[in-house]
């Protein structure tokens, strides 16, 4: 597409009103080029920023844009400003913007998708009305420091990854997500509010220092926390989870799920050093294994009444009879029968290792329709994303 011919009306004077049809993909190299769409109310498709594109970009005039806004490689952007536009209809993609440390959209309200990465020199939104809808949303490798101005309401995917001074979220409105929260490789000192949220597809979270999720009723896929320094996760409405994992958690020590039913998946709580005590009471249904390992004192099961996978649970000093859990609950299990209070290997890794129990994520019967049966529902493997994030933590 070329942008040389809305040049001529630019430097003619930029009231001249386009028929909208003249407002079509643009790519911009100057602000030059910016100002010669100044007077497109809409922009039928998108606009393209060259890598090429030196200094800072006031995009002002335009209200929409239908398609995406994108930038790729354009490390000489140093500002991206807009003063009316309202709502971008697909990508707003901004790629190894390396020069960037301003981001000010005063009335940006709606996004189709946020794929931001590689953006060090950010440090804050510039975001004042606040994007309260969009679709997925991915934020990597950025200086920001929160994310004020992402006010939204639903999202997508939400993928917050390598934001290395990122210390705080609030995201007070947020009530739904349709895709996967993910969060990891942020700062360790990471604190996450969600006070609306109310259904989530998934959630995982890696190095974060607490999160916040009080009104969370249901996390279909999967809800993890691995590597965190979470002290405590509280969730007093939580009734269903797909596959749940507590894994590698040195300061945890009061897990409060007290009306969680259904675990539709494998239930892992491992590694978690200062867990002294675990109360599942209203717990009924878990759809793959329960491995439970670790240093804890105590474990109550008030209702369980199904597991689909293996009964794997080992404590270095247990106060809870395996012998009454025997007759309680071993005829509910499908799987391996494995409960040991006394273990004194169960609080590392290996005093969880007790074969393919390991393995069962998602079924205790064979690890071949575990996955299947776990990818057919959207959900990883946990094991799978256990194995992923060691492999990528090798890489920081
Ligand atoms: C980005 O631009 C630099 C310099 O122009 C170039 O060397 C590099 O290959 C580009 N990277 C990508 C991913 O296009
Ligand atoms: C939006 O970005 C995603 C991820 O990069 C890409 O898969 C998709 O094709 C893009 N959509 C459009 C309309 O450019
Ligand atoms: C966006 O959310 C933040 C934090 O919850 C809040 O302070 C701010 O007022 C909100 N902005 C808008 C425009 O709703
Ligand atoms: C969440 O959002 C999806 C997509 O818009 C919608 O279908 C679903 O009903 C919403 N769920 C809740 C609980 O609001
Ligand atoms: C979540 O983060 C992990 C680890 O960085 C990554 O492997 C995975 O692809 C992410 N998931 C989504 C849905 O973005
Ligand atoms: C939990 O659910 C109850 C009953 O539906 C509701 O009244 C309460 O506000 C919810 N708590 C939170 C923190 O959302
Ligand atoms: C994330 O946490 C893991 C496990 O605690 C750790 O090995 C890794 O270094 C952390 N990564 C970052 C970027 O802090
Ligand atoms: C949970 O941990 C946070 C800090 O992460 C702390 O402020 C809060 O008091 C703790 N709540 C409980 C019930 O221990
Ligand atoms: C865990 O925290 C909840 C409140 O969040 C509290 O009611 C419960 O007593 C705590 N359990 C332990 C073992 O500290
Ligand atoms: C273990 O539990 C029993 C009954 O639940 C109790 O009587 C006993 O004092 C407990 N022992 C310890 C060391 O906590």
């Amino acid at each position: 597409m070329s942008f040389v011919k809305y040049l001529l009306p630019a430097l003619a004077a930029t009231k001249v009103a386009f028929a909208s049809s003249d407002c079509g993909d643009t790519t911009l190299e100057t602000q030059v080029d910016a100002d010669g769409i100044a007077s497109c109310s809409t922009i039928s498709g998108d606009v393209t920023i060259k890598d090429t594109y030196s200094g800072t970009l006031a995009l002002n005039g335009i209200k929409k844009i239908t398609g995406s806004l994108k930038a790729n490689n354009a490390t000489g952007v140093s500002s991206m400003t807009a003063d009316s536009l309202t709502s971008i209809g697909s990508n707003f993609t901004l790629n190894e913007l390396t020069g960037l440390t301003q981001l000010s959209f005063s009335q940006l309200n709606s996004v189709g998708n946020i794929y931001w990465e590689a953006l060090p020199e950010l440090q804050s939104l510039d975001f004042p009305k606040g994007i309260s809808e969009a679709g997925d949303v991915s934020i990597i490798n950025t200086g920001l420091t929160n994310l004020n101005g992402i006010n939204l309401t639903q999202v997508g995917d939400f993928n917050i990854e390598d934001n290395k001074h990122l210390e705080s979220i609030n995201i007070n409105e947020l009530k739904n997500s349709t895709g996967v929260i993910n969060f990891s490789g942020n700062d360790d000192g990471l604190n996450i509010e969600f006070p609306n949220l109310y259904n989530a597809k998934g959630l995982t979270f890696r190095n974060v220092s607490s999160v916040m999720a009080p009104s969370l009723t249901v996390a279909k896929s999967q809800l993890g926390f691995w590597g965190t320094g979470l002290k405590n996760f509280t969730a007093m409405n939580l009734t269903q989870t797909g596959d749940l994992t507590f894994n590698d958690n040195p300061n945890l020590n009061n897990i409060s799920m007290p009306n969680l039913q259904t675990v539709n998946g494998g239930f892992i709580i491992k590694l978690n050093e200062k867990l002294d005590s675990i109360d599942l009471p209203k717990l009924q249904t878990v759809g793959g294994a329960i491995q439970f390992t670790g240093t804890f004192n105590e474990l109550e099961f008030g209702s369980l009444n199904r597991v689909s996978g293996a009964f794997n649970v080992q404590s270095t000093k247990g106060n809870f009879s395996c012998s009454s859990f025997e007759s309680e609950f071993k005829q509910k299990v499908e799987g391996k029968w494995k409960c040991d209070s006394t273990n004194p290997q169960a609080s590392t890794a290996a005093g969880s290792t007790t074969g393919s129990d390991d393995n069962s994520g998602s079924s205790g019967k064979s690890s071949s329709t575990s996955s299947s049966a776990a990818m057919a529902n959207g959900v990883y493997p946990a094991t799978g994303i256990a194995a992923v994030f060691f492999a990528l933590a090798q890489l920081f």
